[in-house]
């Protein structure tokens, strides 16, 4: 993993960007995004650059179950405000979280997945560890599945609505196996309440109960993050 520590979100967010450029002159067609507070100033960097997106696919970590995208706290709504409404793509897809059969759905998404090669992925990191949805608990093996959310997270997502009984219990999200078979990937980090979360992926044992610690066995990871979130690394 090669580590960059940042002074601010935004001088990441400028480094991300810098790093999707390239990744685009060198031919990366499907991007694999992901939601959350940790990418939004990256995302106005994309929005307001001359790069253009109508020839590319994009492909999402993860849904909350039961919303659909009219919902201002579904990640579609997300995207489509942060994204895709400024940029448009070729085709996005993200996980629907309002399919009656939700087994069925992560079959399907996992379809896409296999016919759309995800050549660059972006990813935050939960505090206690997760990538996409997937919870300390997820086998390595683990494809696109249905997760109960944890209170750590269900607590840390409550800032985005008005009640916390309000935040779904359930989500569908991209397997580690599948964020796994990404080409490249940038992970960014910012702020202290990641810095546990950090150096368990940096430097502690590759366990699922830190299930970010899987990307020590991946070639080609990327981590920004602020000097708050590295503030707990040895060296
Ligand atoms: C979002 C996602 C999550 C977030 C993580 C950090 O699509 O997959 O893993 O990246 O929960 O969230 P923020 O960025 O809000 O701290």
């Amino acid at each position: 993993m090669e580590l960059i520590v940042v002074k601010s979100q935004l001088e990441g967010a400028k480094k991300c960007f810098d790093l999707l450029n390239e990744a685009m002159a060198g031919g990366a067609k499907t991007l694999g995004l992901a939601t959350g507070s940790t990418p939004v100033e990256f995302y106005n960097q994309v929005v307001n650059s001359g790069l253009d997106f109508t020839d590319m696919t994009s492909v999402n970590l993860d849904e909350y179950v039961g919303l659909d995208g009219s919902n201002e706290q579904s990640y579609r709504y997300f995207m489509n405000k942060h994204f895709f409404e400024e940029k448009p793509f070729k085709e996005n897809f993200l996980p629907n979280g309002k399919a009656t059969d939700l087994e069925a759905e992560a079959k399907h998404y996992d379809q896409i997945i296999e016919n759309h090669p995800i050549d660059w992925q972006i990813l935050g990191i939960g505090q206690n560890g997760h990538i996409g949805f997937n919870e300390p608990g997820t086998p390595f093996e683990a494809t696109t599945h249905v997760v109960d959310l944890t209170e750590s997270t269900i607590k840390a997502n409550a800032r985005f609505f008005e009640h916390e009984d309000e935040v779904p219990k359930k989500a569908i999200s991209m397997g580690l196996a599948s964020i796994m078979k990404s080409k490249k990937i940038v992970l960014m980090a910012y702020g202290e309440s990641k810095a546990e979360a950090i150096k368990g992926m940096i430097e502690g044992e590759k366990t699922t109960a830190l299930p970010a610690s899987i990307l020590q066995d991946h070639a080609h990871v990327i981590v920004i993050a602020d000097e708050a979130a590295t503030s707990l690394l040895s060296k």
